[in-house]
């Protein structure tokens, strides 16, 4: 593991032209958690999988909330710009191409924010039961951008409204986005994997 601002693991790619996929992992997970994820989303692609380092009883997670669903703004945008950062150096240093980011709750939340943050940041995103972590002053420009948004019907952590917010978001910004509503709760299913290996294998 090189010295980068966060703990991480990296696997190169074993198979040319797929593009890296940058795992942002939940609420209480780690680095090694969405590599196997990783593996079947996207066989032979480079993964990059940092662990968030702020912690909530003792739980990685990648930027502060007061409570559920309520962010700390400051922290977040100081959390994002940290990733950002991370990522291209981590591009330089293992010779990647800006990756396709797959995150998972608070890691997709983190996503989103990249995305509308950082627009070069990311070549795109797979966003599993995410909100829209802020309302952004100015609408960015990511034009063309590939975004798959995979979200629970009945899922008691994303609210709606939230959920509904980051849509309109994302589609006002011009990304080409996929949003699908699956018939379930916060965790993933078989239909997230089918759903989003799909997606990701008709991006080449
Ligand atoms: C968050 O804090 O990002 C969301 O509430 C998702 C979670 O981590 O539970």
């Amino acid at each position: 593991m090189a010295k980068l601002g966060l703990p991480h693991r990296f696997i190169p790619a074993t198979q040319p032209g797929l593009a890296p996929l940058l795992l942002l992992h939940g609420t209480g997970g780690d680095e090694n958690d969405l590599i196997p994820l990783g593996e079947k989303l996207s066989p032979g692609a480079a993964l990059l999988s940092p662990r968030g380092k702020v912690l909530e009883n003792g739980m990685p997670r990648f930027f502060r909330r007061l409570a559920e669903g309520v962010f700390d703004l400051e922290d977040l945008r100081a959390r994002t710009q940290e990733l950002a950062y991370f990522v291209k150096q981590a591009c330089n240093i293992y010779s990647i191409a800006a990756p396709i980011a797959v995150g998972f709750s608070n890691g997709a939340n983190i996503a989103a924010s990249l995305l509308l943050t950082q627009t070069d940041a990311l070549a795109g995103a797979v966003l599993l039961r995410a909100m829209l972590p802020f309302e952004p002053q100015t609408t960015p420009d990511l034009s063309g951008k590939p975004v798959l948004l995979l979200s629970g019907s009945n899922d008691p952590m994303v609210p709606a409204a939230s959920r509904d917010r980051l849509v309109t978001v994302l589609k006002a910004a011009g990304t080409d986005l996929v949003y699908k509503a699956l018939p379930t709760g916060h965790n993933l299913t078989q239909d997230d994997l089918t759903i989003a290996g799909d997606w990701l294998e008709h991006l080449i």
